[in-house]
């Protein structure tokens, strides 16, 4: 069959599902994003994607844990709240009754956001695989949360809710079992091959990022530039996906939507500082604006 292949520009009628801010609104009105993220040596990943998910709007953005890192988190996080999850004995990684400790605090959460910085403990891909199959949430799985699926990956279809998946190419080739080079040298077609297997919403990132749908819907992404290849770029673009997400926004617009923004605001940073040096924390301070001049 034919696929058209749209572009995400200024003129793909992205503005529409920047959700509005009624005057009456409160902090209940902009939904609850749940974060599960972060591990030794990569908490930074888990406090970029709670603060992106704010910068997009969320009402309230909880961030999950393993409790020997939440001193850190609070430190590092201040409007976001933590919750500190119980660790698989001796080794700081979440497992089973992390699972249940999440299915406590559920309530009141509007979407979820799986994957920075969590690690790769094989208790920790079963709790990832878990959560992702039994999310009554709209769910955006990053980094090591695909990971946690890469041999899995027909599974996803039995999610309760949608899913985005947001893989750079080396996570891709682990989700598709071929190498890195395949991947580059066909991304529209890995994108709709994962897209198809998984029925999950599919970023594949990179210089032109593709979004692919299950129903093999397929955008092209325009923005963004060198200045995104550094690390935590990536942990702050699933932070934004989850930030639409507990604002209800549909999942393939929303991941249209965080990924257009999250390259413009890469764009306008290297319009004044060049694209070299971008730290992603300095991403977030520029998304209000961005979203400002874009609204
Ligand atoms: N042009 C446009 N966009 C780019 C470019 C470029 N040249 N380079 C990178 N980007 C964008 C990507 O499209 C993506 O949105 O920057 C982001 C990079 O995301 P990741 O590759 O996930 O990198 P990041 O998350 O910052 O890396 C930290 O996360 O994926 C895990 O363990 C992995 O070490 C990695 C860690
Ligand atoms: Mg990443």
């Amino acid at each position: 069959a034919e696929i058209s292949v749209m572009e995400l520009s200024q003129a793909s009628g992205l503005r529409q599902f920047l959700p509005r801010r009624p005057v009456d609104s409160h902090k209940g009105t902009f939904g609850h994003l749940f974060v599960l993220a972060g591990s030794v040596g990569k908490t930074g990943a888990a406090a970029l994607c709670g603060e992106a998910a704010l910068r997009m709007g969320a009402g309230l953005v909880t961030v999950g844990v393993p409790a020997s890192l939440n001193p850190i988190l609070e430190v590092k996080l201040t409007e976001a709240m933590t919750l500190p999850l119980t660790e698989v004995q001796g080794v700081q990684a979440l497992g089973k009754r992390a699972l249940e400790e999440i299915a406590a605090d559920w309530p009141g959460k509007t979407a979820l956001a799986v994957g920075p910085g969590l690690g790769r403990h094989p208790e920790t891909v079963e709790l990832v695989r878990q959560l992702v199959r039994r999310s009554t949430l709209p769910v955006v799985v990053d980094a090591d949360g695909l990971n946690a699926l890469a041999h899995d990956v027909d599974s996803i279809r039995e999610a309760a809710a949608p899913v985005i998946l947001t893989p750079h190419p080396g996570e891709m080739s682990r989700l598709l079992g071929a190498t890195t080079k395949d991947i580059q040298a066909d991304r529209l077609g890995a994108a709709r091959e994962l897209a198809e297997r998984s029925q999950a919403i599919v970023v594949l990132k990179g210089a032109q990022t593709i979004v692919a749908s299950p129903m093999g819907k397929v955008m092209i992404n325009t923005t963004g530039n060198p200045a995104l290849a550094q690390g935590g770029a990536g942990d702050v673009l699933t932070g934004m996906i989850g930030g639409l997400l507990a604002q209800k926004v549909d999942p393939f617009n929303a991941a249209c939507l965080a990924i257009y923004l999250h390259g413009l605001t890469a764009d306008v940073q290297a319009a004044w500082q060049g694209d070299c040096g971008l730290l992603a924390s300095e991403l977030l301070d520029q998304i209000p604006h961005v979203i400002k001049e874009f609204a």
